[in-house]
């Protein structure tokens, strides 16, 4: 099956007809036809099938049990309306990436898998990266058990609906313990390499960031007869708290979004008794990040008290800083690297990034590098989100040749 034959075949699944973008949720029936799109992928190339405990689908090449195995792969769910490439390209890149070599004629000296990740994006229970989290023991089975989605199912009820045994979720070092490299090929989610005019890029870092939950509770009142002076409007101070969240950003050349938020009642006649937001901050470094958020909740609690609302302020989630492995990165450089075209022989740019990825929460445990598709619009987390074909298949040759490089004689 070529890239352009799979990537068709994943298009329709999970796409809004109202919006265009993609709503693969975490254990949804979307989230299941990928599922089902990626075991047929893995048994109809000969591949051994499997569903890990935490729910991550791996497709071997090989005998894990070997160790010091070569793995790629990425995502296939996706945010809220998001776009086509972020996650999918990862996927179907792995596999086209495997038959290019099988063509090659490739022998592999080291086991191969291919992996999907479960849940990276968090749409549904609020954090991302949760099955990679898992296996890496950097999500508790406490905490994974607490997670629950807006209509209050939590995730292991949604686990058990969607066939999945949640009782067995938890660290998994045994199967990160035979992995020797993992490789992500992921669309840029900027526009470095349009900039410079490459089609691909490997990853140098990824910024620490975080989730953080604002709850601004005041009073419901009634919209009409309610005297302004006698409201305690949670609204103001949470709009309030938007503009300094990016004004702190602006200032520490960080980024700050407010891009989720539920009210309640929710009612367009009634002042809100609550309003929720969530607020999603990324800096190159911690100390600017300690720096953002700490300005915008002391601004958040002025605004706050100023108005008689009580706020609460709970970290969800936080990933810190990731510098990527040198040694792979390098070697990463050196198989795509074009003969003496630099003092440092590198001619494939090195990127970091401010977008979270599984190959992020692996860092910690097992040697990891990624690989970035040029994305000519930047724009990522839409349905405008776009890689050209031919881009695409730069990233499918580079991703062989890395492979081929780490994993072939
Ligand atoms: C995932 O894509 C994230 O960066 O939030
Ligand atoms: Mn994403
Ligand atoms: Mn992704």
């Amino acid at each position: 099956m070529t890239f352009h034959s799979m990537w068709a075949e994943l298009l329709p699944i999970g796409r809004s007809s109202a919006s265009g973008g993609y709503r693969r949720f975490a254990w949804t029936g979307a989230d299941a036809d990928c599922r089902a799109w990626f075991r047929t992928q893995a048994e109809s190339r000969g591949l051994r099938y499997e569903l890990d405990r935490n729910g991550n689908q791996w497709a071997w090449l090989g005998d894990p049990a070997e160790g010091d195995a070569v793995v790629t792969g990425s995502h296939l769910d996706s945010v809220p309306d998001g776009g086509a490439f972020d996650g999918p390209l990862g996927v179907v890149s792995s596999f086209a990436a495997l038959d290019e070599l099988r063509a090659r004629q490739a022998e592999f000296t080291r086991p191969l898998a291919i992996v999907n990740f479960g849940d990276e994006e968090g749409a549904r229970f609020g954090l991302a990266c949760v099955g990679s989290r898992l296996a890496a023991g950097q999500l508790t089975v406490e905490q994974a058990h607490r997670l629950t989605d807006g209509d209050g199912i939590t995730l292991p009820q949604a686990m058990e609906r969607a066939g999945h045994d949640p009782d067995t979720i938890g660290p998994d070092p045994e199967r990160l313990a035979r992995i020797g490299a993992f490789v992500e090929l992921h669309v840029e989610q900027g526009r470095a390499l349009d900039l410079s005019g490459d089609q691909v890029g490997i990853a140098s870092a990824i910024w620490p960031h975080g989730r953080w939950r604002f709850d601004f509770r005041g009073e419901a009142n009634h919209a009409g007869t309610t005297r302004l002076v006698d409201r305690r409007d949670p609204m103001l101070s949470y709009a309030e708290t938007v503009l300094a969240a990016r004004r702190e950003a602006q200032l520490a050349g960080a980024v700050a979004t407010f891009g989720k938020i539920s009210v309640e009642p929710n009612g367009v006649n009634a002042i809100p008794s609550l309003v929720r937001g969530w607020l999603d901050s990324r800096a190159a470094d911690q100390a600017t990040l300690d720096t953002v958020v700490t300005g915008v909740e002391k601004a958040a609690r002025e605004y706050a008290e100023a108005q008689g609302v009580e706020l609460d302020v709970v970290r969800e989630s936080f990933t810190p800083v990731v510098e990527f492995e040198h040694a792979l990165r390098d070697e990463l450089a050196r198989i795509l690297g074009k003969d003496g075209e630099s003092a440092a022989g590198l001619t494939v740019p090195v990127l970091g990034t401010g977008a979270g990825h599984d190959a992020g929460i692996l860092s910690g445990t097992v040697p990891t590098a990624m690989l970035f598709v040029r994305n000519p619009t930047g724009v990522s987390h839409s349905p405008a989100e776009y890689a050209a074909e031919d881009d695409c298949v730069a990233g499918v040759t580079a991703l062989a040749d890395v492979l081929e490089g780490l994993a072939c004689r």
